[in-house]
């Protein structure tokens, strides 16, 4: 199969559907929800759809917990309203991808209901098993997991532990065994065959593992790491994924890394190995942090922004394909982030600015539900108000330990990743248009102003800024394939970038300022205006104003 790398003109929407539309009322998103909002979609351009996990699943963490991979959980619909979903989305021309969690599985699969309740069952050697040490007192190993603790979960009373990287209710699955690997192959090809577009692979740096399960030298979080991020035969599992399944398909890949370093990325995605398309790569979205763990707050810095995009602009640039984004289901929101102001009259335009300084880079863009109208954090005064299992599970550990709360507490509401999960908000009543009922999370009033109705009457509405972003990329060649140059790299408020292809060139400038600044460009004879966020354009740059140029040669 030809494949077209259609992925190259997306722009992709992601949806979380607990969060995104409730169509029966019962406070849960759900794919009839999702299937009468798609003229919505079509109306913002957006021609692909990620939908995270709408697989059976008990839900533990959120659906990324799958207990049946070929069904719907019951509470988001049936397999019949999800094909009719695809069918709707496809004459639309919008495509869809969906979310492959195959690191782990549930603790409720069969698969793993079998491994551990039988020795000699065929599924044991699904999931990663070994005996502890002491008799089975202690874990194997040190090893120590992404959402805080141990990666050993002991199995009842035995001296056999199971491996999870997340919760104790997500088993990591072996990946030695070829039979797990003839597994993912068979679930790749029925949503295939179904007809959907590609997938979202969940952490996928993390399904190779070093085979001592030795511990390792103890560290603060995520102990072991070496051994189970970008493991010895990652490069080859994914190898086979390509040549049994996507080979034979027109679809793409997105792959979830995790400190994945440059390096790396590029052996992942370059196009002559065959083993993804892009990656997501956290380098941008940890500049507000050190050492890439969102508890260690730091504050953001337009130059070191600037940098860490640049680096992969440049590095990718004609080896590989980046995948563009500011926000998903894992992050806090971008309004209020990465410079831009929260409430107030220069909030929009600030959502704006940012929107076109990450818009308008090489590569495919994503926009996370609810992103498009500058939705905020809910900023929840209380724990009992969160629902996200790592917030609640770290702020557990908090106050187990004054050690781990001190070095981590303080920020913990403000990254957690409810922040990004509160309903969609489709207009400014009770329960946001979302649903009828008191959603499984909710919203808070102060945010209403940021909602779907107000932004599509608003001409001036970010909504209609994305719009037009999305349009300007179907139209200019130069936006999905010019080269990517860094001008001013050591401004302090100005993101100022070029994009050349033949005779065209696209000039980005976004101000991250507060206050008006001068451009170093002064001399723009040539280039035409295609879009700003202020009315009219002096010589200065008034706060955060942002124009996007094109000169054709
Ligand atoms: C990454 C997903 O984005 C996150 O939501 C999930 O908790 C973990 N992977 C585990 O599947």
């Amino acid at each position: 199969m030809n494949h077209t790398n259609w992925y190259k003109n997306a722009v992709i929407y992601q949806i979380y559907p607990r969060s995104f539309c409730d169509g029966n009322n019962d406070g849960l998103g759900d794919i009839p929800g999702i299937i009468s909002k798609l003229d919505y979609l079509k109306e913002l351009g957006v021609n692909c759809v990620w939908l995270s996990p709408v697989y059976d699943s008990p839900q533990k963490d959120n659906g990324y917990d799958i207990s049946n991979y070929r069904d719907i959980y019951k509470l988001f619909g049936t397999l019949d309203d999800f094909k009719l979903m695809l069918s709707e989305m496809h004459k639309r021309g919008i495509r869809l991808i969906m979310d492959l969690v195959v690191n782990h599985t549930s603790d409720q699969h069969e698969w793993f209901k079998s491994a551990i309740s039988d020795k000699n069952s065929p599924y044991r050697d699904y999931y990663i098993i070994k005996k502890g040490k002491n008799n089975g007192k202690k874990p194997p190993n040190n090893w120590s997991g992404f959402f805080g603790g141990s990666t050993w979960e002991r199995i009842g009373n035995t001296d056999e532990y199971y491996l999870h990287l997340f919760t104790k209710e997500q088993p990591d699955l072996n990946w030695e065994n070829p039979k797990v690997r003839n597994e993912v192959v068979d679930i790749l090809r029925y949503w295939l065959d179904m007809g959907v577009d590609g997938f979202r692979c969940d952490v996928i740096t993390l399904i190779s593992k070093k085979q001592d399960f030795k511990s390792r030298f103890p560290s603060i979080a995520l102990c072991g790491k070496d051994a189970y991020i970008m493991g010895p035969k990652i490069h080859t599992y994914l190898r086979e994924l390509y040549d049994r399944a996507y080979q034979d398909y027109d679809c793409m890949t997105v792959g979830e890394s995790v400190l994945c370093s440059l390096k790396d990325t590029i052996s992942l995605i370059d196009p002559s190995r065959k083993e993804l398309d892009m990656i997501f790569n956290f380098s941008h979205t940890d500049v507000d942090n050190y050492f890439g763990v969102k508890y260690f707050y730091r504050n953001f810095k337009l130059t070191r922004f600037k940098k860490r995009l640049a680096k992969y602009q440049y590095a990718l640039y004609q080896k590989g394909w980046n995948s563009l984004f500011l926000e998903n289901h894992d992050q806090r929101r971008s309004t209020g982030r990465y410079g831009t102001i929260e409430r107030g009259p220069l909030s929009i335009i600030s959502a704006k600015s940012l929107a076109a300084s990450y818009f308008f880079l090489q590569g495919t863009p994503f926009i996370y539900q609810g992103q498009e109208i500058g939705m905020r954090n809910p900023s929840f005064k209380s724990i009992d108000e969160y629902q996200d299992v790592e917030l609640n599970n770290m702020y557990k550990m908090c106050q187990n330990n004054g050690f781990i709360k001190m070095l981590i507490g303080k920020h913990l509401f403000d990254v957690s990743r409810d922040n990004a999960r509160t309903p969609m908000q489709w207009d400014d009543s009770k329960y946001f248009g979302f649903s009828n009922n008191k959603p499984w999370l909710m919203g808070t009033d102060d945010n209403k102003d940021r909602n779907v109705k107000d932004a599509l009457i608003d001409k001036d509405s970010l909504f209609y800024f994305y719009q037009s972003m999305i349009e300007m990329r179907k139209e200019c060649p130069v936006i999905i394939d010019g080269k990517f140059d860094l001008l001013y790299k050591n401004n302090p408020n100005l993101f100022i970038y070029t994009r050349t292809l033949g005779n065209q060139q696209l000039l980005v400038i976004c101000s991250f300022s507060k206050k008006e600044v001068k451009c170093p460009i002064k001399d723009l004879t040539g280039y035409n205006l295609l879009l700003t966020n202020y009315k009219e354009q002096k010589d200065k740059f008034m706060p955060f104003e942002c124009r996007v140029y094109l000169k054709e040669k």
